[in-house]
């Protein structure tokens, strides 16, 4: 235990005082288990494992590593099967890396939508040791009619967004050939250096960075050479979106994650001493692309400023932030927001995209504080 929060100490870099009130995870589904971090703990550059947000879809499988198997099949010339064992004889290599589930943020939206509340902690950054999947892929030898990956977990059960299929199924989901091959992908099996903890995808794990966490597929038990597209549920009932061809809205899978940004510090209607000096901090990540700017609004967006970066720019892993506020010395509700530019020159949009439904929540989150009155001190 002790060593625990030692460790969590030195990838702090910025100590605060927590006053014990969130000191856990958030509950957003108690079974299957959904968790949230409190976003004033998203405050170092690695999310602990026991503080990163847990979001499944079904029960989380008792899987042994000693009798696990991971197979390669489909449109491959050689199917591969591995034991655990030989899965970490493997050369590997350990990434740092961002995941975010594509509703993180949706409780922000007016009117509410259906799904988890999640406000701002379904996201953490973590390292993440695998072996690349495209060494697998090319073990297998990959047909030139492959063209999507699908990636299958051992988790099962009835999804529940509309349409549903009238059966049990797995949670699978594909990804385009021109990312499954690239090195960047990870077939994981620890997480900050530790096995992968059961809720995190024991004992084996997908890691796509760059894209919505859900790409990330745990208790992984498959990985299928597809040669037509795959349509199924986790990327057309769910977790996908309208795009526009020709002017008709046709469905495809979410996919990349936008460039975004959280403020962590103030926390969502926290109250503040007027005319004072005040650190404003937070997070910001993107997809195939580094973090090159990040601006603060204290007026609800009508002015913005540069804040300075914490951690240096890299493509897949998150940028903390600050921002060496003063206080308004007049008292009231203030409006915080922070809004990130990733180095292709995408910056997050003013307003949520419809066309993502109940997802993908990029815009500057408002983060309401109030200034209280100077004469009228809060009692301690
Ligand atoms: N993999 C399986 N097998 N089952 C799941 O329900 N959830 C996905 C993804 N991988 C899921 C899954 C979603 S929506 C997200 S956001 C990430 O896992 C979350 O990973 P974490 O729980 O380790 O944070």
């Amino acid at each position: 235990m002790v060593k625990a929060l030692a460790e969590r100490d030195t990838h702090t870099l910025h100590h605060r005082s927590h006053n014990g009130s969130s000191s856990g995870l958030i509950i957003r589904q108690k079974e299957p288990v959904n968790l949230e971090t409190p976003a004033d703990r998203l405050d170092s550059y690695i999310t602990p494992a026991e503080l990163f947000y847990i979001r499944s879809h079904f029960t989380a499988p008792e899987i042994d590593a000693g009798t696990y198997r991971l197979k390669v099949d489909g449109a491959v010339r050689n199917s591969v099967c591995l034991t655990y064992r030989e899965l970490r004889e493997m050369p590997s290599v350990t990434r740092v890396v961002t995941l975010e589930c594509a509703g993180n943020g949706r409780a922000f939206l007016v009117p509410q939508v259906s799904g988890a509340q999640w406000e701002l902690g379904a996201v953490g950054n973590a390292q993440w040791t695998g072996v690349p999947l495209t060494t697998l892929l090319e073990r297998a030898g990959l047909k030139e009619d492959a063209c999507e990956i699908v990636l299958e977990g051992a988790d099962r059960g009835m999804p529940v967004e509309p349409p549903t299929p009238p059966v049990a199924i797995s949670y699978c989901r594909s990804l385009p050939r021109n990312k499954a091959t690239q090195a960047e992908v990870l077939i994981a099996y620890q997480m900050n250096g530790s096995d992968l903890p059961k809720d995190h995808g024991y004992p084996v794990r997908a890691i796509v960075p760059g894209h919505y966490g859900m790409a990330s597929v745990k208790w992984l038990i498959g990985i299928h050479a597809a040669s037509e597209p795959f349509q199924g549920y986790w990327q057309t009932s769910d977790y996908g979106y309208w795009e526009y061809s020709d002017g008709r809205p046709v469905r495809k899978p979410l996919g990349e994650m936008k460039v975004k940004s959280e403020i962590v510090r103030p926390a969502v209607y926290e109250r503040l001493a007027p005319n004072q000096p005040y650190t404003i901090t937070g997070a910001s990540w993107a997809g195939e692309s580094e973090i090159a700017r990040l601006q603060v609004s204290a007026d609800g967006g009508a002015t913005w400023a540069d804040a300075e970066f914490l951690d240096p720019a890299q493509r897949y892993a998150w940028r903390r932030w600050k921002f060496d506020w003063v206080t308004p010395r007049k008292p009231g509700r203030y409006i915080l927001m922070a809004r990130a530019e990733d180095g292709q020159g995408n910056v997050q949009p003013e307003r949520h995209d419809p066309s993502y439904g109940t997802y993908v929540i990029d815009c500057p989150l408002p983060i309401e504080v109030f200034v209280h009155d100077a004469l009228r001190p809060e009692r301690g």
